[in-house]
């Protein structure tokens, strides 16, 4: 969601803090701003409501010279995407970004305005800078003010403030949500996250919950939640190349490629291709052969992978899951059992409702387990054990690598357990790694299908909507299907098991509704097929997305074919992954849409 960065520079940062805002908007905006402390000791703002472009064009007309900066993408939760309403908000002692929601903002602002403090946006946020303010009036030093302002704050916040009168001091702080300190040659930093410092410095400090942070030039002073001075390990971050497009059009189409790569990272996290074994790195006190019931949850793309998860855990560890919608599992009262574990799957490892629930599991006493893809995230620090998908920065909004990615690593998962649980021999161990350690190279193989993807791209954007099915392993894959096509092409889509056909969605097939059937072939493919005939009986235009056992099978039936290899039915889904992110993609593509940064969407969710 919101973006952050502040910069304690040697020269002008406002053109910095312009190209590390444009890193951050992947993560969703629709407004931007940006605060410097001006050589004549004032503080300005320039702010601008839609894409960066708009805020560029206000700099070009009134540039900043400050050499103390900081900048912000703001996705709207409390008051419209104004320019008003963008940050920084600022008083004449104070500027500050934030990221999060300060939930006592009313209480406060009505004791700030009786106090004479006048306020010009309808945010949450400004009410900080006039609580800063007001301490910094009664005679506090702008550190122990901001110090103060934050313990009279509720909710979730990440900070970075410059203030009037402190030409070398950026004070950040978080609670609920992810702040980084970078470090330069002279130079220091704050960032909503690594990428959004990665341009200006590979070194950095990952802040604890509850750490507040006072940086000059010269370094950074850091207090833990308690006010005590600690020391945080210092980290290297990857260069600053993966937040860029290289040759290709979108970072969708670029994380899409990427992932013959990123998947053969993630089995090799979790599979040894010389003994062709499985297992799962780092388990701490967890013993896998002690879990009677899985409780898997999820958001959104994530909560797909789970539930693809769910039949493969069922089926080959034989141990009974439970598929959950993160926002809706911790309030209907799932009935956790002694020996329950519960897993939670999220790329961001910031998603509000996947920590909520995490939080709550961790209470309820259950072990937790959680696939993740950004390091040190919330959710990785919280969780007992960690299983890395090892997809890289995800920029684009819609989740491709970080998917498949998460299927991999749960497959691994659900290999170990099976094998702890014994419900597969070393035979079934060897083959279904051998599986594994061959997937990336069928993936790879898949990605040809991308001109036929484009074709049916172009006339899928042309219809009123599309219908995705699929039986088994291949239903959550068609409710993937069409949460990719709906989030980047704005194109009405939905996914079906494909028994459930004739109980309702039948009635909106005709001439005109692309029905996408995700059928390699397995022991359900007969039934899906006909299912595939009702459709085809109706005059509905079928898109067969098969192996070529499955294509052979169904050649008496007149549709339009994608093509996927052949493989073991474990990593079957993930190869089936990639036509429908084409499709999606080339669908969005025709349609003109914003396919990286869709509208209304932002790439991390910490909000509920
Ligand atoms: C995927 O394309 C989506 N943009 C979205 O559903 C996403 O998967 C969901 O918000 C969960 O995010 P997370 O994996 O970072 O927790």
């Amino acid at each position: 969601m919101c973006g952050i960065i502040g910069i304690l520079g040697k020269a002008p940062v406002a053109q910095r803090v312009l190209e590390s805002l444009k890193r951050l908007e992947y993560r969703g905006y629709d407004s931007a701003g940006i605060a410097s402390l001006e050589p004549n000791g004032a503080l300005e703002r320039r702010r601008a409501s839609g894409k960066i472009i708009n805020l560029e064009a206000v700099l070009a007309s009134a540039p900043l010279q400050g050499h103390t900066g900081i900048g912000h993408t703001r996705w709207a939760t409390h008051g419209a995407p104004t320019e008003s309403n963008a940050h920084p908000h600022a008083t004449e002692k104070v500027a500050l970004v934030h990221n999060g929601i300060i939930e006592n903002f009313r209480p406060l602002r009505a004791r700030l305005m009786a106090e004479g403090h006048r306020f010009t946006s309808q945010t949450d946020t400004e009410v900080i800078a006039h609580l800063i303010t007001s301490h910094i009036l009664a005679g506090m030093d702008p550190i122990a003010a901001s110090e103060a302002a934050i313990g009279e704050l509720e909710g979730a916040f990440a900070l970075a403030c410059i203030f009037a009168d402190a030409p070398d001091l950026m004070f950040g702080a978080r609670r609920g949500s992810p702040l980084v300190i970078g470090i330069g040659d002279g130079e220091m930093f704050l960032g909503s996250d690594a990428i959004a410092v990665a341009p200006f410095t590979q070194t950095i400090i990952y802040l604890e919950e509850g750490d507040s942070a006072a940086l000059t030039r010269a370094g950074a002073r850091i207090k833990d939640d308690k006010g005590q001075p600690v020391t945080r390990p210092r980290a290297q971050v990857m260069g600053a190349a993966a937040a860029e497009k290289g040759n290709h059009r979108h970072f969708m189409q670029k994380e899409v490629y990427e992932q013959p790569e990123t998947l053969a990272r993630t089995v090799g996290r979790y599979v040894d291709g010389f003994s062709e074994t499985v297992s799962i790195p780092d388990l701490g006190a967890l013993d896998l052969a002690a879990i009677d019931q899985i409780f898997l949850v999820a958001c959104g793309t994530a909560s797909y992978a789970g539930r693809v998860a769910e039949y493969w855990l069922e089926s080959l560890a034989k141990i009974p899951v439970e598929c959950d919608i993160a926002s809706e599992f911790r309030y209907r009262s799932p009935v956790l059992g002694p020996k329950s574990a519960a897993m939670f799957i999220s790329q961001s490892g910031e998603t509000a409702d996947t920590l909520a629930a995490l939080r709550y599991a961790k209470q309820a006493g259950l072990p937790t387990l959680s696939v993740l893809n950004v390091p040190q995230s919330t959710m990785w620090r919280e969780t007992d054990c960690v299983l890395p998908t090892l997809a890289g920065p995800e920029i684009g909004v819609a989740s491709t690598k970080a998917f498949t990615a998460q299927l991999t690593a749960l497959a691994a998962f659900t290999i170990a357990l099976a094998k702890a649980r014994g419900t597969i021999d070393a035979d079934a161990e060897h083959r279904l790694a051998r599986a594994l350690i061959e997937m990336p190279r069928l993936v790879a193989q898949a990605l040809q299908c991308e001109p036929m993807a484009q074709q049916l791209g172009a006339e899928i954007a042309k219809s009123v909507g599309c219908l995705f099915l699929g039986r088994g392993v291949y239903f959550p894959l068609a409710l993937e299907g069409a949460l990719k096509l709906k989030e980047i092409s704005y194109l009405h889509a939905e996914g079906y098991a494909a028994g459930e056909l004739k109980h309702g969605p039948i009635a909106l097939v005709d001439e005109n509704m692309p029905v996408i059937v995700l059928a390699p072939k397995d022991p359900l493919f007969e039934k899906t097929m006909s299912n595939v005939e009702e459709v085809h009986a109706r005059g509905g235009k079928i898109i067969l997305i098969s192996d070529p056992p499955g294509h052979g099978a169904s050649e008496h039936l007149n549709v339009r074919r994608l093509i996927i290899p052949s493989c073991d039915g474990i990593v079957s889904p993930i190869v089936a992954a990639i036509p429908i992110q084409l499709i999606a993609y080339h669908t969005a593509l025709s349609r003109g849409t914003d396919v990286d940064q869709p509208r209304n969407l932002a790439k991390s969710v910490t909000v509920e």
